[in-house]
């Protein structure tokens, strides 16, 4: 098969900016896809970044600190932005507007007030593609579990709990940096950096809250700035959103607990969903990657979970066996493989597409309705926040 190459610009080259290098160089592990990307150009202001994209990318052509730079470039169609949350609504709207097509990174906008000025961009530009990123549903458990969202087995729902679990802020000793900066992550703390990747499979699934009320935490105040001094940390470190949500099918109403903490003794990056149903339930957790539990229920009968290794059962087949373990990084690899599946076949039904813009707003209004939730001690009824 003759791959079609997409030529990517990267702008952003930190955590997330080099693990797409890295998925990018993986995809010969992709079987049965018609395209690949290829990386041309990179920027970020820290220019020390380069030398290990330069020494593994030989595709790459322009290293620069001005992203304008890339948005010129005739080479590049599509652009990875993976840049601190008070840049996204400049950067995402110039990218869109040089007609790059773009996969930018969640909370998708620092406020509800950027995204809605990012989405605008995007209605103004229809033939730019946008998607956000969020690479957990790629995981096997989590896709058996969309598709039992699809088939809807649960008999009543009872409770859904999704939850996104840190730990390394329980560190008193580490350093703040802008992940923990109200003027560079936002007002939504740990909701803006976690909570896209704790909603993507609600929203996509039709479960939006009615209503929110929200509990947040700021448990560590301040915090070393690696200088020498010890300077406020006031962003949020943990958050309980307490959601009602109306069965977008049956029309009953059910709790949905969303949990993104930065603080959770013992986690790390543990991604997890959970469908407790009247006949049948369903969870996955990260912290047991290759394991789906499920239980079914009829009157009378036992109450018996099951567990099943579900091993590298992927969404995008690839080289990789059956019988091998699935991880973090195979899950972006996987991501990135859905989102050119997505751009290059315009209206394919995909097994599981990335965040669509849309979608990104929701969580915005979500987030919201959580802050006044919390702000004013009531709850939220989410029709209420403007957006
Ligand atoms: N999908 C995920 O699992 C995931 C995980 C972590 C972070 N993220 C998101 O990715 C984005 C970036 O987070 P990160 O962890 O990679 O952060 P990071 O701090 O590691 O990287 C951000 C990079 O942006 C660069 N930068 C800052 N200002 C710039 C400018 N004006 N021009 C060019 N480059 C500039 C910084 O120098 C830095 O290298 C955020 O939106 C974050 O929420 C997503």
């Amino acid at each position: 098969m003759n791959k079609r190459k997409i030529r990517f610009g990267i702008i952003g080259c930190g955590l997330m900016g080099r693990e797409f290098a890295v998925a990018s160089a993986r995809w010969p592990a992709l079987l049965d896809l018609d395209v690949k990307p290829e990386i041309v150009g990179i920027c970020d202001l820290n220019e020390s970044l380069f030398d290990w994209y330069l020494d593994n990318f030989d595709s790459i052509k322009i290293a620069t600190t001005d992203y304008h730079e890339l948005l010129a470039s005739k080479d590049i169609e599509f652009i990875y932005c993976a840049v601190p949350h008070n840049l996204h609504e400049k950067f995402y709207i110039d990218i869109i507007k040089a007609g790059k097509h773009l996969l930018g990174e969640k909370p998708f906008g620092i406020d509800l007030n950027a995204n809605k000025k990012i989405l605008e961009a995007i209605e103004e530009n229809p033939d730019v593609f946008v998607r956000c990123s969020s690479e957990f549903p790629f995981y096997p458990g989590a896709h058996k579990i969309q598709k039992f969202i699809e088939q809807n087995p649960w008999g009543k729902i009872i409770h859904v709990n999704a939850s996104f679990l840190h730990s390394s802020d329980i560190n008193y000793d580490k350093p703040i940096n802008w992940k923990r900066m109200i003027e560079m992550n936002g007002e939504y703390g740990c909701m803006g950096d976690l909570g896209m990747h704790a909603l993507h499979i609600p929203i996509r699934a039709g479960w939006i809250p009615k209503t929110v009320y929200a509990s947040l935490s700021n448990i560590v105040t301040e915090r070393p700035d690696g200088k020498g001094n010890i300077v406020p940390c006031e962003t949020w470190d943990n958050a309980i959103l307490q959601c009602v949500v109306e069965h977008p099918q049956d029309k009953y109403d059910f709790p949905m607990t969303i949990k993104t903490y930065r603080i959770a003794p013992g986690e790390t990056d543990t991604w997890s969903i959970e469908i407790l149903g009247t006949k049948f339930s369903a969870r996955f957790s990260t912290k047991y990657p290759k394991t789906l539990q499920t239980m079914k229920y009829e009157n009378g009968g036992k109450q018996e979970w099951c567990s099943e290794d579900l091993g590298y059962d992927s969404v995008y087949k690839t080289i990789t066996g059956g019988i091998f373990e699935f991880g973090f990084t195979d899950a972006i690899l996987q991501m990135w493989a859905a989102l050119l599946d997505e751009f290059s076949n315009p209206g394919k039904e995909m097994p599981y597409g990335c965040i669509r813009p849309d979608e990104t707003r929701i969580q915005h209004k979500i987030l919201t309705a959580a802050l006044e939730s919390h702000k004013n001690k009531k709850i939220v009824e989410l029709k209420t926040i403007d957006g």
